[in-house]
């Protein structure tokens, strides 16, 4: 039962391929990649590496031969351009005679959700439910990653500059995240489900902030900010502007709403709960 994972050179795909390589072994992993010499060191490893490019409907269709579950992680292009991404892996999947998608989005898709990637989950998730083949759907809580890397900042500024409101997130690590979707890749026991795979509680930024003074040992303090501070912060911190606005339409649905509550989705998949900020951004700080 060989599954194929999309994005397999990219920091969700190999985490989620070296999950997999333990559920169902090397040789049942197929990564596609659009530069195999990228995925060279999981080929050493007994991956099935093959030459995969989203744009391009025959390398797909070679790629998922003989496949039964394809993994579909998205890319980081815009969303006119995912939705053909998208599509045509589709297309192709169902020509090789694929017989199920799972599919990694976010969690908060809704219509009314104002991030600038929204149409293209709202599209991607409503063709693969009506694919005609079996499906899982994966909402992803946003990276605990990226606030581990900014600690140093944070501390720095003694804030964390997040436009949310009253809302609130339940962030969950990227190895979780892979952890949890290798467990559905490798049994059928969610066909049909839309699985949120959140970190176990959703913080408002000012149980951010003392989960960080904990932590560092340094005091960051609450203080609300715009939207346009927190743009101003990306940019200090190094993103070009376009980059900048476009992460802080991410903190729309937060202050919506959208993404205020944490699920026990990570455990019962996995058997283990995922691990909380405190513990992860503890760890890395310690590191
Ligand atoms: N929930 C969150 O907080 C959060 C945060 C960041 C990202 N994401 C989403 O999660 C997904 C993966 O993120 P990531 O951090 O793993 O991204 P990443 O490291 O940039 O990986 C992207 C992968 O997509 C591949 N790719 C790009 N264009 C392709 C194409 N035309 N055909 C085939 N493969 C292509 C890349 O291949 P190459 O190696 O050839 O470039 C790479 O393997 C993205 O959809 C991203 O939007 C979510």
């Amino acid at each position: 039962m060989r599954i194929a994972v999309m994005g397999a050179t990219g920091q969700l795909g190999r985490a989620t391929v070296d999950h997999l390589i333990g559920q169902v072994g090397a040789e049942n992993v197929v990564a596609v990649a659009r530069t195999p010499s990228k995925a060279s060191d999981l080929a050493a490893r007994g991956v099935v590496v093959r030459a995969g490019d989203y744009a391009d409907v025959g390398s797909l269709r070679s790629a998922f031969d003989g496949v039964d579950t394809v993994h579909l992680i998205p890319t980081k292009a815009m969303p006119r351009e995912r939705v053909q991404q998208v599509q045509n892996a589709i297309d192709s999947a169902k020509a090789a005679g694929v017989r199920r998608l799972v599919h990694v989005g976010i969690v908060g898709t809704d219509v009314t959700n104002k991030f600038v990637i929204m149409p293209y989950l709202l599209y991607a998730e409503s063709a693969i439910v009506t694919s005609g083949l079996a499906w899982t759907l994966l909402r992803n809580a946003y990276y605990a990653e990226p606030i581990a890397d900014w600690l140093p900042e944070i501390v720095r500024m003694g804030t964390i500059p997040y436009p949310f409101g009253e809302g609130s997130h339940a962030w969950a690590t990227r190895e979780d995240m892979a952890r949890a979707a290798a467990a559905v890749l490798a049994s059928g026991e969610v066909d049909g489900e839309i699985l949120n795979l959140t970190g176990p509680a959703a913080h408002t930024v000012e149980e951010l902030c003392a989960i960080v003074s904990r932590v560092t040992g340094q005091t960051v303090t609450h203080r609300d900010a715009s939207v346009q501070d927190y743009i101003d912060a990306s940019i200090a911190d190094g993103e070009p502007e376009p980059f900048a606005r476009l992460l802080a339409t991410l903190y729309d649905p937060v202050r919506d709403g959208l993404t205020s509550f944490a699920t026990t989705d990570i455990e019962r998949i996995t058997g283990k709960p995922p691990e909380s900020m405190e513990s992860f951004l503890g760890r890395v700080w310690r590191a």
